[in-house]
């Protein structure tokens, strides 16, 4: 790839004109285009021959096609992403597109004239998509790591986690921002004592495209120094969040800090997979009891079945000094490994929660908050970047979202 240049090649259905797509790319704009291909199947032999930095693939009329020469591209050319352009999208078209290895879609008006509007919204997610293609191995400029905190069961100390280890990376120097993934009963902002402020709900329903900028207005800002993407207000606008817009959130988010840290719902529900998708790291918090170890060793064991790579799941046993008749043998017995930090049970927290003020705040001496300073430490020793999984879409293609 040079240097300044990108190099396109369109390839588009009778539907939809090859030059009217040239059109939005003009002459200086960065993006070049390496060539045309009238035709979607079978896949056709420019394809096959180019060496292109993306593939643009235009449809307005044969859906079918368009998609499974998204994904010749996808598996052939792992490296360059692949921009889908359509008139509408039919029923499922949009998530099938990504499935099939999308890197972004784009909805554009038929015929007419290029407009400008259309042609810089073109040329930017030509420019976002084979920015992020490029690996952090490739490009060294290396995205944030993205840690996913995760939990079977409601209440076992997920947001507790999220809060206090992003304080604690903060404290080392570190720029993160947290995400809010409880999207009905999201209550990230009252532990940490923010006051109401825009919400992911009032992102995702501004329309236009995303970027760090855009994004950051929504960002409510921590007296840490913090930032915090919070969850909707109100469990009905949880709807709006779709899974491709939490991806492109992700992907902006890890662009622009070091961290970022997502606290989830309990389980493994289309958005938290997504989310486990888009990761670098994993967090899972248990509790000890028998009930909650044998859903965290589920848990555990979903992950390995994702192909998720154990280095990088990192385990909290919580409310680990309970005396409640299970040793820590016990736990590495039913686990089948031992927990990396151990958080035990204080009032203090309690009441950290109530007042809004994480432990490694209030209480920076105790136990607590030692256990999560250790759980940061061993995250930053790690560096971020590279992702925790084999390949980057397999698993959402997997879940059927
Ligand atoms: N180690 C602990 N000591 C005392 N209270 C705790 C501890 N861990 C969690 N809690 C309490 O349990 C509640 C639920 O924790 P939370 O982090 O919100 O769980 P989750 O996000 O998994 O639903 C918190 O309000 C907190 O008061
Ligand atoms: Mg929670």
């Amino acid at each position: 790839m040079s240097d300044t240049e990108i190099r396109a090649l369109v390839a588009h259905d009778a539907g939809i004109a090859g030059g009217w797509v040239a059109d939005q790319m003009p002459a200086g704009c960065g993006i070049v285009v390496a060539g045309i291909v009238g035709d979607l199947t079978p896949t056709p032999e420019e394809v096959l021959q180019s060496d292109a930095d993306v593939l643009v693939v235009a449809c307005a009329q044969e859906p079918e096609a368009a998609l499974a020469l998204v994904h010749w591209w996808a598996v052939n050319r792992p490296a360059r992403p692949v921009v889908v352009l359509c008139h509408a999208s039919p029923n499922g078209f949009v998530g099938r597109a990504f499935s099939a290895g999308a890197d972004d879609l784009m909805v554009v008006e038929p015929g007419g004239e290029a407009s400008t509007e259309a042609s810089r919204e073109l040329v930017f997610a030509l420019q976002k998509a084979v920015a992020r293609r490029s690996t952090p191995e490739e490009n060294g400029a290396g995205l944030g790591a993205m840690i996913c905190v995760l939990g079977p069961k409601g209440g076992i100390g997920k947001t507790l986690t999220s809060c206090n280890l992003g304080i604690s990376l903060v404290e080392m120097g570190k720029s993160v921002v947290l995400v809010d993934l409880d999207l009905q009963f999201g209550d990230l902002a009252l532990s940490l004592g923010l006051t109401p402020h825009g919400t992911v709900y009032d992102l995702a329903t501004a329309g236009g495209s995303l970027d760090a900028g855009k994004i950051d207005a929504y960002l409510a800002a921590h007296s840490s120094g913090m930032r915090v993407l919070m969850a909707p207000t109100r469990p009905d606008q949880a709807g709006a969040i779709t899974i491709d817009f939490l991806r492109e959130v992700y992907a902006v988010l890890r662009g622009a800090y070091d961290y970022v840290i997502v606290d989830t719902p309990p389980g493994f529900t289309p958005e938290v997979i997504a989310s486990i998708d888009a990761s670098s790291h994993i967090c899972m918090v248990g509790m000890l009891d028998a009930l909650s170890l044998k859903n965290t060793k589920l848990g555990l064991e979903t992950l390995e079945l994702m192909g998720y790579d154990s280095q990088r799941v990192r385990l909290v046993l919580n409310r680990a000094d309970s005396s409640v008749g299970i040793t820590h043998n016990d736990v590495l017995a039913i686990l089948g490994r031992p927990p990396d930090v151990f958080v035990p049970s204080h009032r203090d927290i309690t009441r950290s929660v109530n007042e809004g003020t994480p432990i490694v705040s209030s209480h920076k001496r105790s136990e607590a908050a030692k256990a999560f300073r250790a759980l940061a430490t061993s995250y930053a020793s790690e560096g971020t970047g590279a992702a925790g999984k084999p390949t980057k879409r397999s698993l959402l293609a997997r879940s059927g979202a």
